[in-house]
């Protein structure tokens, strides 16, 4: 903030960096700490011993499930999964150089009123615990699907036994995937499902405090993620490890771009100021599936760049930047990585929208004025 924006107005702070803007119980982060909780649990652990649908559970219905509940939301999404023909001809009838992230809104706006609750009341507690398990279902269909109508492709349609990782990637590929790739992005999908007020949950939950829907809280959601600021950061740190393309090269290139004032894409937080705790454990899955698979560069090409802007800037990876070579090394295509982000971070805007409108006021901030004022109307033929 620059000094003269401080004196000014001392209760104001760009960006709303550090001002509380709500209460909420769903996810903590704790900056001091590195530390990330979903509910009262450490992401590592459901990352590393839970699933994606555990998590999910947990967002939206705020305890862990038993085995028996855990079976029950594992059916009820499988039967979810299927998505209205309308939706792939909606996505079909996109320009072919539609991003994938413009895709993925648009079919959850074509969704909504589909959906058996559209007419319910958006104070409707149990309505929307059924709107968010439909959108937590069908989400992977509708990427892997569009990216199957991008191609040319005819869309496939989901077993109803797979989970949600499973689901992305058969029908991305129409072929099962092997145990290793399920891990890893089953574990990407549980570190990207919530956290906290980020800017894509916030104006989620914005949304939704005018009494709008779950659905155009979720497609608000999604167009917010999309900056390279925040989901599209994992799209443009694989796209700068490529240019780097070999170890050796790394160092001379982090030297340049820190030298020429360059953004490096995936380092940084806001709310982590001493590393992000997601990215610990995705780099530590990331790099054993770099030497798994035999390719280790990625991995080294991250050493380089983690030390690098440690020493001379004090600024850490976050979870975008282990994720983008994990990714990559799973064979998914680039412009679907922000994509396969938003089928795992809809639980978490559906928990907060919930949260919201449980509780609801409108979120509406004031601004401060800094036009002119009182100027006298001057008639358009006199100007
Ligand atoms: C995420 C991010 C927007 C947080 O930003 P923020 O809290 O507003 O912090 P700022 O952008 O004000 O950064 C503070 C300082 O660190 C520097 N900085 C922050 N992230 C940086 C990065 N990725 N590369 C280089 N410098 C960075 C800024 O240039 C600034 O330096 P200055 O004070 O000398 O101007 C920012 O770190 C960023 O743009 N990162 C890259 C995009 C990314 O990975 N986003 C995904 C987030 S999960």
């Amino acid at each position: 903030m620059s000094a003269t924006t401080t004196d000014k107005y001392p209760n104001y702070s760009p960006g709303l960096e550090g001002v509380p803007a709500g209460i909420s119980s769903i996810s903590e982060i704790d900056s001091d700490r590195s530390s990330l909780q979903y509910r009262g649990y450490d992401v590592h652990d459901l990352a590393e011993q839970g699933s994606y649908e555990e998590t999910a559970f947990l967002l939206i219905h705020g305890h862990l499930p038993t085995a028996a509940e855990l079976a029950d939301f594992n059916r009820l999404l499988g039967a979810e999964r299927e998505v209205p023909e309308a939706v792939y001809t909606a996505l079909a009838a996109m320009p072919k150089h539609t991003h994938p992230m413009d895709m993925i809104r648009t079919a959850y706006s074509i969704l909504a009123p589909f959906d058996p609750d559209y007419t319910a009341p958006s104070t409707d507690h149990a309505a929307n615990l059924r709107k968010a398990e439909r959108i937590i279902a069908k989400g992977g269909t509708m990427v892997a699907n569009g990216h199957r109508i991008r191609q040319g492709l005819a869309p496939l349609k989901p077993n109803p036994s797979h989970t949600t990782a499973q689901n992305l990637l058969y029908l991305m590929r129409g072929e099962e995937p092997d145990a290793k790739t399920l891990q890893v992005l089953d574990a990407s999908l549980t570190l990207y499902a919530e956290h906290g007020f980020n800017a894509s949950t916030f104006a989620c939950r914005v949304t939704v405090s005018t009494l709008s829907d779950l659905y155009s809280g979720v497609v608000t959601g999604i167009g917010t993620l999309r900056g390279p600021l925040h989901g599209g950061a994992n799209e443009e740190a694989i796209r700068m490890i490529l240019e780097i393309g070999e170890p050796e090269n790394a160092q001379a290139w982090i030297d340049d771009a820190l030298a020429t004032k360059k953004k490096i894409m995936g380092f940084g937080h806001r709310e982590y100021k001493k590393g992000d705790s997601r990215a610990f454990y995705m780099s530590k899955v990331a790099k054993e599936l770099g030497i798994e698979k035999g390719v280790t560069k990625y991995g080294q090409i991250a050493d380089i760049l983690e030390k690098t802007m440690a020493e001379r800037k004090n600024i850490f990876p976050n979870v975008d930047f282990p994720a983008s070579y994990a990714y990559y090394l799973l064979g998914l295509p680039i412009d679907l990585y922000t994509p396969i982000f938003v089928a795992s971070r809809v639980a978490g805007y559906c928990a907060h929208a919930i949260e919201q409108l449980d509780h609801n006021r409108l979120i509406r901030p004031k601004q401060i004025y800094e036009g002119q004022e009182n100027l006298a109307y001057v008639p358009v033929a006199e100007r």
